[in-house]
């Protein structure tokens, strides 16, 4: 498989093919998504396009870090992340979010944009925030740095936001939100992330945009979608998740009984067992000795 660019992306929503993105955050996760997206022998499965994005998300502070907000997460530890994850993913395009508080002017922003670059081995940004931040948009995507703005509920300002809510619900909230599509998509961003919007508005804005949208919770209408990979795999199945959730597998079940089999089997002294996994001494020299 090619490695993805963006104007591979970008022609997918001309062809009305969904653009998929996951979300990893370390080696293994950036492997899966590697994985899934290797060409496949069987014939059936020859449209298989995989995963055309793997987007480093800052929730990975929340589901792999365990804190509880993303706006906990430096830029060091997003940078330690990327490197990972651009480690175990070669053919997905590369994209990461610049973390809380590192965009809050235009001069940290491209400072901070670069590293994500240059150390991150990122090919591409997401920025969370409405026409607020077309100056800083546009400096990068005019310097080269592609950029995906994120709009709608915008987990990075959840106290201002007064929670994870959906947004663009009212005549008012639904203008604003078609408001900052329409300026960053001026700005040069080369994609939109739309998060929690009613499906209706998710489809009229992705009808009238030339770029493509990804949604989640954004409903079926948006050009593409993304789940947060650990999320979706159940890696997180005792909290409570968000409507948009669906989890296509529950890891954290099979994941804790193995590792109770685990647990029986020494208990039990049935491992390890020195046939199957123990090592030999074959040497004649030993004879006698143990
Ligand atoms: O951080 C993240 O994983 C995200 C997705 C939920 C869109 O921004
Ligand atoms: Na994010």
């Amino acid at each position: 498989r090619k490695k993805r660019t963006i104007l591979d992306i970008q022609s997918l929503k001309r062809k009305k093919i969904p653009i998929t993105v996951l979300t990893a955050h370390d080696y293994p996760s950036a492997r899966f998504i590697e994985a899934s997206s290797a060409p496949s022998s069987d014939p059936n499965a020859s449209h298989r396009r995989g995963i055309d994005i793997a987007l480093v998300g800052d929730s990975l502070a929340m589901v792999a870090c365990g804190y509880t907000s993303t706006t906990s997460l430096t830029l060091d530890e997003m940078l330690y992340h990327c490197r990972s994850v651009a480690r175990g993913c070669q053919t997905s395009l590369l994209l990461a979010d610049l973390p809380f508080g590192t965009y809050h002017s235009t001069e940290d922003g491209v400072k901070n944009a670069v590293r994500m670059i240059q150390e991150g081995n990122m090919d591409a940004i997401k920025l969370e925030g409405g026409k607020e931040l077309v100056p800083l948009v546009e400096r990068l995507t005019s310097r080269g740095i592609p950029v995906m703005s994120h709009i709608g509920l915008t987990p990075q300002r959840q106290a201002a936001l007064s929670g994870f809510r959906v947004q663009g619900k009212t005549v008012a909230g639904a203008l604003k939100v078609w408001e900052d599509a329409q300026a960053l998509q001026a700005a040069g961003a080369f994609a939109l992330l739309i998060e929690a919007i009613p499906s209706r508005l998710g489809r009229w804005m992705s009808e009238r945009l030339e770029i493509p949208t990804i949604g989640i919770g954004a409903g079926a209408g948006a050009d593409g979608q993304v789940l947060v990979q650990l999320d979706m795999l159940g890696v997180n199945s005792l909290e409570r998740g968000p409507k948009f959730l669906k989890r296509f597998e529950d890891v954290e079940r099979k994941a804790t009984g193995a590792i109770e089999e685990y647990i029986k089997e020494v208990r039990e002294g049935s491992f390890p067992h020195d046939e199957t996994h123990g090592y030999p001494i074959e040497d004649q020299e030993w004879e006698g000795f143990l």
